[in-house]
């Protein structure tokens, strides 16, 4: 069986073939960040007519770069939601009328689920049951997963998602779109202990996120400290450990909670060093191991959906010949994949 995922929910439009027997055979990714940056966030309508522009012209790629012609394709799958409705739109269109068109199943993925199932497509995969810590621009959710489709949330953030905290903090300290990896490069020259930020929600049971605050308070630091680039670099870094802290305990007590000792971690703040390396010696101490996509497959990519497509085409779902979009979606709702336990 050979997929096509297509990814359009946001301002990436991601590409990709998996077979089941040779893996993944590639994929290409046209990143709208500089379209977006004059504006310091992704501008939706932008989005949408720049997926239209950049999503036929990868697929007819990928197919020359695998040497991989129509009639050896045997579903496509494609990113029904959570996103932009637009984008989302987009995507699902052309996956869908080219499924249509190839005489194929087309099925419709949860892009968490991508993230969820990206370490996946490593030589050491991880097998449920495990707990996901899924950490996006969009989502901050602790999932527990019992099986492929069968997820329960443990918690979750109640406002910002970790990377958009990352951004908008970025936002208010000048540096560009997107302001994740600038904010955390930025971290890297700042000297420890001269800002200390809040933990949020660690004095409080359970396993809910809450990160507006932090900018908050990087806004009230800003206000009353010079801005020259040592000062902004020292509030980066003490930003940045308070969210990584956070995500860390947070986790130590998922996998508490659930006896388990698999962790997982996906999703674009999943390409944090700090968070990388901090999760690593928590595991560790925890006697547990941690799984993550390789770092290209942190952040959006149409990778992710051919092999969650791939997974769910395999045990017989498609999607019929609706063109589903889901602005928003409950990974809850989802069905188990029968075969793939
Ligand atoms: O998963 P993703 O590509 O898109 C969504 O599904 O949202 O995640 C994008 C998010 C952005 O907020 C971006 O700033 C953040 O991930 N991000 C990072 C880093 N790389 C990407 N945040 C912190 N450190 C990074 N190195
Ligand atoms: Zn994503």
């Amino acid at each position: 069986m050979r997929i096509l995922g297509v990814e359009s929910s946001c301002d990436e439009t991601g590409v990709a073939l998996i077979d089941e027997r040779c893996g993944l055979l590639g994929h290409l990714l046209y990143s709208q960040a500089s379209l977006h940056a004059d504006y310091g966030g992704v501008v939706p309508e932008l989005a949408s007519r720049d997926h239209i522009r950049k999503t036929i012209p990868l697929i007819r790629q990928i197919l020359s770069e695998t040497g991989t012609a129509p009639q050896d394709i045997s579903g496509v799958a494609y990113t029904a939601g959570p996103g932009l409705m637009g984008a989302l739109l987009v995507g699902g269109s052309i996956a869908r009328s080219l499924a249509w068109a190839w005489q194929v199943p087309a099925v419709g993925i949860h892009h968490m689920e991508g993230h969820l199932l990206s370490p996946m497509l490593e030589d050491e995969p991880p097998t449920p049951p495990f707990v996901a810590l899924l950490v996006s621009g969009g989502h901050t959710q602790l999932v527990k997963v019992e099986a492929v489709g069968r997820y329960r949330l443990l918690g979750q953030s109640l406002d910002d998602a970790a990377g958009e905290a990352f951004d908008k903090t970025a936002k208010l300290m000048g540096l560009g779109y997107p302001g994740g990896p600038a904010l955390a490069k930025m971290a890297k020259q700042g000297r420890p202990g001269r800002f200390k930020f809040p933990r949020p929600m660690i004095d409080r049971p359970g396993l809910n996120f809450s990160f507006s605050g932090l900018k908050t308070f990087t806004n009230n630091t800003l206000a009353i400290e010079p801005h020259d680039t040592q000062t902004k670099a020292d509030i980066a870094l003490a930003f940045e450990e308070a969210v990584v802290d956070t995500l860390t305990i947070k986790c130590r007590r998922a996998l508490e909670a659930t006896c388990l000792r698999t962790l997982v971690v996906a999703g674009g703040v999943g390409a944090n060093q700090r968070l990388r390396t901090q999760l690593k010696t928590m595991v560790a101490q925890s006697d547990a191991t941690i799984y993550y996509p390789r770092l290209d497959f942190c952040t959006d990519n149409g990778a992710m959906i051919a092999y969650a497509g791939l997974v769910r085409l395999k045990s017989g779902q498609g999607d019929g010949l609706a063109i589903h979009a889901r602005p928003r979606w409950l990974m809850t709702d989802l069905s188990e994949v029968p075969s793939a336990q």
